[in-house]
């Protein structure tokens, strides 16, 4: 039986007040280049205000349509991003976001981490079946963070972004609960 099952050994998941995140988020959302590695969307800007409204009101449905944690670093218990369950299906499956918004901690192992952490929950604590995820071909930090976190390559949607003027790949991936039981047997990458 895991203790607790929402820390690993560089970060742990944690619930912030809509204030919080909306602070972050929006500044986060100014580094142009996050917001263009995450979303698909013209990369834009969002006032704390309008985000911390537009958290509330998801928030408030329930079931929540988003299950949403910030990522804390265990060294310091700073706010460095978070990672998000969204579009739960009656079969199983659900659709997860990641964002690392202090870029100093790009590249270091703590998103994988804590995408680990999120997938552990997912399949041990949700019984979901698998986990899917969109990430841009030009993306290699995060298709790499998400193989050792346990994800495979399952499609590509050719030519479905284009930014600085050239089209790139979007490539699906996902992970069944199954496989990531028994490659990781029920600890995160690297605990
Ligand atoms: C994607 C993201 C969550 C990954 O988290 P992270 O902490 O940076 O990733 P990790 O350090 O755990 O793993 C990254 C891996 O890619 C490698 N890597 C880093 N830069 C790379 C690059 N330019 N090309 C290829 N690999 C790269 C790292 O060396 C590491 O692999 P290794 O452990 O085998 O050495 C984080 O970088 C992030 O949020 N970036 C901005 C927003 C974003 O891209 N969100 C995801 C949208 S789908």
């Amino acid at each position: 039986m895991n203790n607790d099952i929402f820390t690993g050994r560089l970060v742990r998941l944690s619930a912030e007040e809509p204030e919080t995140y909306a602070e972050n988020f929006s500044r986060w959302w100014q580094d142009s280049e996050y917001g263009r590695l995450l979303d698909m969307a013209p990369a834009r800007l969002f006032s704390p205000k309008r985000t911390k409204e537009w958290l509330e009101k998801e928030l408030e449905k329930d079931p929540p349509p988003v299950r949403m944690f910030g990522i804390r670093t265990l060294e310091g218990d700073n706010l460095i991003g978070f990672v998000d369950l969204s579009g739960m299906t009656p079969h199983g499956d659900a659709f997860v976001g990641i964002g690392v918004g202090e870029r100093e901690y790009w590249g270091r192992g703590y998103g994988s981490e804590a995408m680990s952490l999120v997938l552990r929950f997912a399949f041990t604590e949700l019984g979901l079946h698998r986990v899917s995820l969109m990430v841009f071909g030009y993306n290699l930090r995060a298709i790499r963070a998400y193989k050792k976190a346990g994800f495979k390559h399952e499609g590509r949607m050719r030519e479905m972004i284009w930014r600085n003027n050239e089209r790139t790949d979007a490539l699906l991936m996902g992970v069944l609960g199954e496989e990531w039981l028994a490659q990781f047997g029920g600890a995160p990458e690297g605990k």
